[in-house]
């Protein structure tokens, strides 16, 4: 059979920007496949490369939890665990931490924004020497974070894996480590994983800078939408979204990135393709109809969403035992493949 794995970080509540890139399909393949095991992890490992106050992650892990099975996870289909309760994801990270390079890993774009950015910090104190040895004071996890990445698809032996645009990069890496290790142990033991990423959504764009990605880590609230926000949020969110200053409606991600990321989110929220949204829209002068159709079209998404949200917090007991019962199923997958890793290097 085939094992399909994802993960995402317990940041609370995910955004329209992870449920379209990722989301959507973690749950679409659930019907689709046949003969496929599937995993789907909250990564709280990966959490730990920022500072997290711990009250706060442990609150974000179960709202995680809930959510992703508020958007259609469904347990009785899909493995959903988290991380750090499957020692083996941090066991082979050392194995594959010891045959990568390192030059692999400055390479990664998400790696060297964070040195622009602490080289940026470092220039407001114009601190000459902080700013030569830029990499002085980030952390050796936040480096190493794309190999921990690839010991949870590769110690699933996974052989699919649902992501968005931006953790293409990741995965190619997660292929080179692979690859790497099985010539190097001289035996076939991680397929060489491939991405599912979708047409037009596999990047959603910030509503206040529509040619940067939304994300979490934007100070703005107001540049995404949260899958727990309330319609009156949601309404003016979009209200303000940034488009341009042409009247008609038209799709063209590179001249008009802001309309286009818009319509790219009316066309997933209502299961239809890009264009036949913006014929929905020929008639239509002005920015106005068009953002209000498009947030009743997202509060129609949410809203059933939200209310297995709000039941299922009231059910802590049972998202326990599910998380509870993922880890154990998890956990005899990931103990057979790190016993042959094991083998395999020569530690058994
Ligand atoms: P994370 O937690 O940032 O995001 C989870 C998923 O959401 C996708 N995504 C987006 N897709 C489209 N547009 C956006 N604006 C957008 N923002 C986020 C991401 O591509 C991702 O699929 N490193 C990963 C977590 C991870 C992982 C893994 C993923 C750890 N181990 C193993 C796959 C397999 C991350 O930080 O995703």
């Amino acid at each position: 059979g085939t094992t399909i794995l994802s993960g995402i970080q317990p940041t609370g509540v995910p955004h329209l920007g992870n449920y379209y890139g990722a989301l959507d399909n973690w749950v679409k393949l659930q019907r689709t496949r046949r003969n496929t095991t599937i995993f789907y992890s909250i990564v709280d490992l990966h959490a730990l490369t920022i500072p997290q106050d711990p009250k706060v992650l442990r609150q974000s892990k179960r709202d995680m939890a809930i959510a992703l099975m508020a958007c259609g996870v469904d347990v009785k289909q899909s493995v959903l665990f988290e991380q750090s309760r499957v020692p083996q994801h941090a066991e082979l990270c050392w194995i594959l931490n010891c045959i990568t390079p390192v030059g692999w890993l400055s390479r990664m774009t998400q790696w060297k924004s964070k040195i622009s950015s602490s080289n940026r910090d470092a220039a407001k104190h114009s601190d000459a020497i902080t700013i030569a040895a830029s990499t002085e004071g980030l952390r050796m996890g936040l480096f190493a974070y794309p190999v921990l990445q690839a010991a949870d698809i590769l110690i699933y032996q996974a052989d699919e894996v649902p992501i968005g645009e931006d953790q293409v990069q990741h995965l190619e890496l997660a292929r080179e480590i692979a690859s790497t290790f099985n010539k190097t142990v001289g035996e076939e033991i991680f397929p060489l994983p491939k991405s599912i990423i979708p047409q037009s959504t596999k990047r959603i764009m910030s509503l206040r800078e529509p040619t940067s990605k939304m994300s979490k880590s934007d100070d703005n609230d107001m540049s995404r939408i949260n899958l727990s926000d309330t319609p009156e949020q949601i309404k003016a969110k979009i209200a303000r979204a940034t488009t341009d200053s042409e009247r008609s409606i038209s799709y063209d991600p590179s001249s008009r990135p802001g309309v286009s990321n818009l319509l790219a989110i009316y066309a997933a929220c209502k299961n239809i393709l890009v264009e036949d949204a913006v014929k929905s829209f020929t008639n239509v002068s002005g920015h106005k109809q068009f953002k209000e159709d498009l947030a009743d079209a997202i509060i129609q998404v949410l809203g059933p969403i939200q209310s297995e949200m709000n039941r299922l917090h009231n059910e802590s007991g049972y998202v326990d035992s599910v998380l509870e019962k993922g880890a154990v199923k998890a956990r005899n997958r990931a103990a057979e493949t790190l016993d042959r890793v094991y083998h395999a290097v020569g530690l058994r």
